[in-house]
């Protein structure tokens, strides 16, 4: 069932979404070189505590970490580690949950590691383009699957492919609400976007082919083939005739990267 949220709904997920986005911000400077992603872990963990929010994703069916931190070929639900040490050339997704007042907030973004090349640059940058190809169309009265077929489109035009088994969602009170928001979707079907909704777009794109395999640690989803994955996200809400962004530094009006 898709919830539409009050208005005072709406501030408390947008409370809950700026503590993401700041921690995002806040541990830009961190992803470098010879960083682990334990270390990395523990600097979000305080990040989102010192807000008075609380790591959304920590004991979520038994998650061990305050952030999923997913190298290369791992495209979601990369587990911190301190022997998993960041090196030039690395792309790193920092996908982060934040709840506070009972509400959740939830992006990703995938960073750059030291001196990258055009092959970690471009995949980076399109996954942001599926994203806002995807959100552009985001208004009252939209099918959801217009929204869903622009993610796909964009990766296509550049040779990539799109998750089939993970998608964005509803947030509020849970994580994950309905609808499910595919990378995929059929233009005219679906449901229909409604002022107040509350959703996670959330492009995964994988460099090659889209095949994957969950590791033996029961989390870590990584490229079958190998090659490299990027995954962009937001939470936003429906407006009267468009969309707001809640997982944005508002003094700033922009991204983390
Ligand atoms: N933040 C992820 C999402 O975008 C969910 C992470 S699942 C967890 O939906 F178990 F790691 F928390
Ligand atoms: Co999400």
């Amino acid at each position: 069932m898709i919830i539409i949220k009050s208005p005072r709904e709406i501030d408390l997920i947008a409370e809950a979404s700026r503590v993401v986005a700041l921690a995002l911000e806040k541990i830009t400077p961190y992803v470098v070189p010879g960083v682990s992603t334990a270390r990395l872990n523990e600097l979000i963990d305080g990040f989102v505590r010192e807000e008075g929010a609380y790591p959304g994703e920590l004991g979520y069916y038994d998650y061990p970490a305050s952030v999923c931190a997913s190298v290369n070929e791992v495209i979601l639900h990369g587990i911190p580690s301190e022997k998993k040490v960041l090196k030039d050339g690395d792309i790193i997704t920092l996908d982060l949950v934040a709840k506070k007042n009972g509400y959740c907030g939830d992006a990703a973004r995938t960073y750059l590691v030291g001196i990258c090349g055009d092959r970690q640059k471009k995949l980076v940058a399109v996954a942001q383009e599926c994203f806002y190809n995807a959100v552009s169309l985001v208004k009252p009265g939209v099918h959801l699957g217009d929204v869903c077929n622009a993610i796909e489109e964009t990766a296509k035009a550049h040779g990539y492919s799109v998750a089939r088994d993970y998608t964005g969602h509803g947030i509020g009170k849970e994580m994950h609400e309905d609808p499910y928001i595919p990378c995929y979707g059929v233009p005219g079907t679906g449901p229909l976007l409604k002022e107040g909704m509350t959703i996670c777009i959330e492009p995964m794109i994988f460099e090659k082919k889209n095949a994957y395999k969950v590791l033996k640690d029961g989390w870590t989803v990584v490229a079958k083939d190998g090659g490299l994955t990027a995954h962009y996200e937001n939470t936003l809400v429906v407006t009267k005739d468009g969309y707001r962004i809640l997982t944005k530094l508002e003094e700033s009006g922009k991204d983390t990267i």
